[in-house]
C-alpha cells in the first residue's frame, strides 16, 4: 500500500552536509518527498516528539543531541514507505547496520545515528501530524 512516513535528518548528518546524499537515497528507492522543513528544535519540541522514550536511560542525551543543531524533517510517500525507509536507514546502531545503508555509511554511534524514521503506521501518523499538522502535506500526483 502507499504509505507516508516521518523522516528526520539528524543534527550530525546536517552538520556533515549530507542532506542531499540522504535525499538521493530516498528518491533512488522511489520514495517521494511530500513535505520538508529545516528546524532548530526546542527542548520542548524534542521531548514531545520522543515522549515514548521518556523513561529510557538515553532520553536526556537523545533530546540534548536532537537540539544540538538544525534538523531536516520530511514526509516520505511511497509503496511500503515505512518499511522501505527503515531498510534504507539500516539498524539503529550504525555498528550493526548493513553496508550501503545510511547509518552504516554516514553514522558512527547509536546516539548520533544520522536519521530517524517512523517504526509503524500508527507512529507515522502521530509523528507526521506533530511536525506538519493535518494539512501540511503536498499531494504528488505525478
Ligand atoms: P530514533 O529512531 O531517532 O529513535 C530514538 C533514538 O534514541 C534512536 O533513533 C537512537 O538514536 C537513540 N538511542 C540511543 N540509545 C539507544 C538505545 N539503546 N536503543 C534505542 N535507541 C537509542
Amino acid at each position: 500500500a502507499i504509505e507516508r512516513t516521518l523522516s528526520i535528518v539528524k543534527p550530525d548528518a546536517v552538520a556533515k552536509n549530507l542532506i542531499g546524499q540522504i535525499y538521493s537515497r530516498f528518491e533512488a528507492a522511489g520514495l517521494k518527498i511530500v513535505a520538508a522543513k529545516m528546524v532548530q528544535l526546542t527542548r520542548e519540541q524534542a521531548e514531545g516528539f520522543y515522549a515514548v522514550h521518556k523513561e529510557r536511560p538515553f532520553f536526556n542525551d537523545l533530546v540534548s543531541f536532537m537540539i544540538s543543531g538544525p534538523v531536516m524533517i520530511q514526509v516520505l510517500e511511497g509503496e511500503s514507505a515505512i518499511q522501505k525507509n527503515r531498510e534504507i536507514m539500516g539498524a539503529t546502531d550504525p555498528k550493526k547496520a548493513a553496508a550501503g545503508t545510511i547509518r552504516h555509511d554516514f553514522a558512527v554511534s547509536v546516539d548520533e545515528n544520522a536519521a530517524h524514521g517512523s517504526d509503524a503506521p500508527e507512529t507515522a501518523a502521530v509523528e507526521i501530524e506533530y511536525f506538519f499538522g493535518k494539512d501540511g502535506i503536498c499531494p504528488r500526483t505525478r
